[in-house]
């Protein structure tokens, strides 16, 4: 089974969140995946309480606060989005790290709020292009995983990672199979080396960049790609159940 996840972004407010739910329909292959989306905060409770909506979807958060509760204006606790409806968060997004000067500090923060709360982490790494030229790609993805990896053991909680390289997202350029393989890898080697064999090999990774219907069986098929996540792709709900049922 293939973890499926559509990230929204800043798009599809309540009344799109809901005719997304109405308007997707899923195949055999597609519903056979685990699949979640990740709506706009304001679009949780639309898309928690939708009459349409396939409930093999999940759904989660795309930021959260560290702190439960504050004078945090604009912020998110995550006891505020499990109470809206979400399972899991995205953390670490790189328009999170890159846009709004997250960093690996606040990451980790963010990780232990979701975990306290019982929220599933999807973790996310990825280097940027410069990065990439100056081959400093396994560098600067397992810095990003490092800073999160204490709060795990071999056996709990669960967490997922989700490889994304920046100069992947929203610019039509998709890494290759084996390039999202070869990072995958290194990811996979640090979580043997710290959480053992087995949680390593338990732990899902996505890829994530420009992930489209028609790129989407290749990327599923590559060694050590678990599952991907989706931007642009996911806001149709044509295009979303499409890329569910390109995996195996
Ligand atoms: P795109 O699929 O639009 O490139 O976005 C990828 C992404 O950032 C998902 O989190």
């Amino acid at each position: 089974m293939a973890i499926i996840a559509g990230n929204w972004k800043m798009h599809l407010g309540p009344t799109e969140a809901r005719r997304f739910f109405a308007g997707l329909s899923l195949d055999a292959r597609a519903a056979s995946q685990e699949l979640l989306i990740f709506p706009p905060t304001v679009s949780l409770v639309a898309a928690a309480e939708c009459p349409d909506r396939d409930a093999r979807v999940q759904l989660g958060v795309q930021n959260i606060h560290w702190e439960d509760a504050g004078a945090y204006t604009g912020e998110t606790s995550v006891p505020m989005a499990a109470d809206a409806g979400a399972s899991f968060a995205l953390v670490g997004h790189s328009e999170r790290r890159h846009v709004f000067g997250e960093s690996d500090a606040q990451v980790a923060l963010k990780v232990g709020a979701a975990l306290r709360h019982s929220l599933v982490p999807v973790v996310c790494v990825g280097e940027t292009l410069e990065e990439r030229r100056a081959d400093r790609v396994a560098e600067v993805i397992l810095r990003q995983l490092d800073a999160v990896l204490g709060a795990f053991t071999e056996d709990e909680p669960r967490f997922l990672l989700a490889y994304e390289p920046v100069w992947a997202i929203g610019t039509g350029e998709t890494a290759t199979p084996e390039d999202a393989s070869a990072a995958h890898s290194t990811l996979r080697a640090r979580l043997d080396e710290t959480l053992g064999l087995a949680r390593a090999a338990r732990t899902p990774i996505l890829y994530g960049g420009s992930v489209k219907p028609a790129n989407a069986r290749d990327l599923l098929g590559a060694a050590e790609v678990d599952g991907v996540l989706v931007g642009g792709a996911s806001l149709d709900p044509v295009s979303f159940s499409e890329i569910a049922s390109a995996a195996g």
